[in-house]
């Protein structure tokens, strides 16, 4: 009996010195399996009395049941010292920096068509698209420029084939919504890229955009386009921004005019923005040339139109005081991160 009391005393320290459930359950497989050393003690079994064996056995069943709750008590210590190492070791400092997320942030290009789109819209305008790659005849000859016209030079392209070229200007897309429109009224505005042979310079890159507009009606005039356009500058560069129209020539229009708006620097006294004039020149535009209409089956007694082209990239660069093109195409995100603000 003196030694199951000893074993017991042994076993309950082996027990408390486990330090994982692995070693706990050799332990207990120690004591309570096949070759615990219970059987030493079980083998007296034989020679005891009646008396003797039934005692034996409760203080072997005690021991058994004894063992059986160190164990409990150990494995569920084990398991609170391993939460407590878990919650430790994965306390929050909440005083640590933050992740910083990267976002996107939406090109000053987009912004810009974006604002000039939903101008347009408000003013009952449609957005139109065309394609990139342009039939000759839609990007030249139904503007009123054919084969050999001057005007050419000055548009040089990349050409597909004889027929097919990049697109110069977004023009072309007048053409395209007069031969869809069967000689009804139109009234679009067309954002997108245009290419054409030039220097690559501080304002001057081979591909940017453009928004084309075209409106046609019966009771067209210049007036209309100039009040059109001074709406327009007045919501892009404030309310007390002036127009004023300069004769030109494009070929697909008559008259022709280049549009300056004051400057919205200086207001019109003379700063480095707009050259020390008061004006900054911002688009090209005029009624649509009779020929035009008539190519596009248009009866151009009956029907008339104005049009414009405006620079994307040249409003934006007066809009956030950008000096160089090539800052649009190069993505660098240092240039374009200016831009989040405000989204
Ligand atoms: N397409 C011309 C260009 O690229 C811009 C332009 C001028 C468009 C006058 C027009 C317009 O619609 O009426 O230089």
């Amino acid at each position: 009996m003196a030694d199951l009391e000893k074993m017991l005393q042994d076993a309950s320290s082996e027990i408390q010195a486990c330090n994982t459930q692995n070693e706990l359950n050799e332990k207990k497989a120690f004591y309570l399996g096949k070759k615990s050393p219970l059987n030493e003690i079980m083998k007296q079994m034989a020679t005891l009395s009646i008396e003797g064996k039934k005692e034996l056995g409760q203080k072997v069943n005690a021991f058994k049941t004894k063992i059986e709750e160190l164990v409990v008590v150990r494995r569920k210590e084990l398991e609170q010292i391993a939460i407590n190492e878990k919650l430790m070791s994965e306390t929050i400092d909440v005083t640590m920096p933050g992740k910083v997320l990267n976002t996107g942030s939406i090109h000053p290009l987009n912004k810009v068509i974006d604002e000039l789109n939903t101008i347009f819209i408000g003013m009952g305008y449609n957005v139109a698209e065309g394609p990139e790659v342009e039939i000759d005849k839609y990007n030249f000859e139904m503007l009123n420029v054919p084969v050999g016209h001057p005007a050419r030079d000055m548009q040089d392209s990349f050409y597909i084939t004889e027929e097919t070229l990049l697109r110069t200007q977004t023009s072309s897309v007048q053409v395209r919504t007069l031969l869809e429109a069967k000689g009804k009224p139109i009234k679009i505005v067309c954002p997108g890229r245009v290419y054409r042979r030039d220097d690559d310079d501080a304002t001057h890159s081979h591909q940017f955009m453009q928004i084309e507009g075209l409106v046609v009606d019966e009771n067209i005039t210049l007036s209309d386009l100039k009040g059109t356009l001074q709406k327009v500058m007045e919501k892009m560069f404030g309310s007390d921004r002036k127009i004023r129209f300069r004769p030109s020539f494009f070929p697909f229009t008559e008259p022709s005019v280049e549009v300056d708006v004051s400057c919205f620097k200086c207001g019109g006294k003379g700063c480095p923005i707009c050259k020390k004039s008061g004006w900054i020149e911002i688009l090209g535009a005029g009624m649509v040339h009779p020929n035009v209409l008539e190519m596009a089956g248009y009866d151009s007694t009956k029907m008339r139109g104005f049009a414009f082209g405006i620079g994307v990239e040249r409003v934006t660069m007066l809009r956030y005081g950008i000096d160089d093109i090539r800052n649009f195409y190069i993505d660098d995100v240092r240039f374009l991160n200016q831009f989040k603000k405000g989204e």
